[in-house]
């Protein structure tokens, strides 16, 4: 296990602005995050602070895996899903700053959302991810099972198509 210790994230000017520059660096080194590279700050800012105040109603929990003082990266569990499908949430923004890499802080932080979906009482989680450059390996090691793959799906950060993986897991009690 890796040396960080995982919380959920309030909204601060702090909070935002540190996950901002995370999701810049992650954009500019080709991550697949939903933006296009050079993402700006403005735009990267607009996003957290939105993603923040859904937490603050609720609607999703955002991680963060602290090394000491360094926010080392952040996963996203949304759990504003449709009146039918109360039982399900979604894995989204997985991400381990590049310094932090290779170290099990993407590990440590799904092992961690999956623990509060189960708290929440979600016995289904949904992800996807890229064909190219995405965490596939990650999350099969994690017991997700491939749904299937759509190709062409969506832009890379920095130009040409890459088709998306769909993933899903059950958690918690049979
Ligand atoms: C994917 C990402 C979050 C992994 O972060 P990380 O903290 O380095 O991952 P970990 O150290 O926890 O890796 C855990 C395991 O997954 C494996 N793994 C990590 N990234 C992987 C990848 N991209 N593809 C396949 N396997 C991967 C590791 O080898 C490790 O396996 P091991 O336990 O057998 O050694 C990070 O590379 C990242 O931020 N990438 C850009 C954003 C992105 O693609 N996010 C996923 C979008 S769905």
């Amino acid at each position: 296990m890796p040396d960080v210790d995982i919380r959920p994230l309030g909204s601060s000017p702090a909070i935002v602005s540190t996950l901002s520059e995370i999701l810049v660096e992650v954009v500019a080194h080709g991550g697949s995050v939903s933006f296009m590279h050079p993402l700006a700050p403005e735009a990267a800012w607009a996003f957290w602070d939105g993603a923040l105040a859904a937490a603050g109603r609720g609607e999703r929990v955002v991680l963060g895996a602290w090394d000491g003082e360094v926010l080392a990266g952040t996963v996203t569990l949304l759990l504003d899903c449709p009146p039918n499908q109360p039982h399900r949430a979604e894995i989204a923004k997985l991400m381990t700053r590049v310094s932090h890499r290779g170290r099990g802080v993407a590990a440590a932080l799904m092992r961690k959302a999956e623990a509060l979906a189960v708290q929440r009482g979600r016995t289904l989680l949904v992800l996807d991810t890229a064909t190219e450059g995405g965490a596939s390996g990650l999350y099969e090691d994690l017991g997700y099972v491939l749904a299937g793959t759509i190709p062409d799906y969506a832009f890379k950060p920095h130009g040409d198509l890459t088709g998306t993986m769909i993933y899903w897991k059950q958690v918690g009690p049979a």
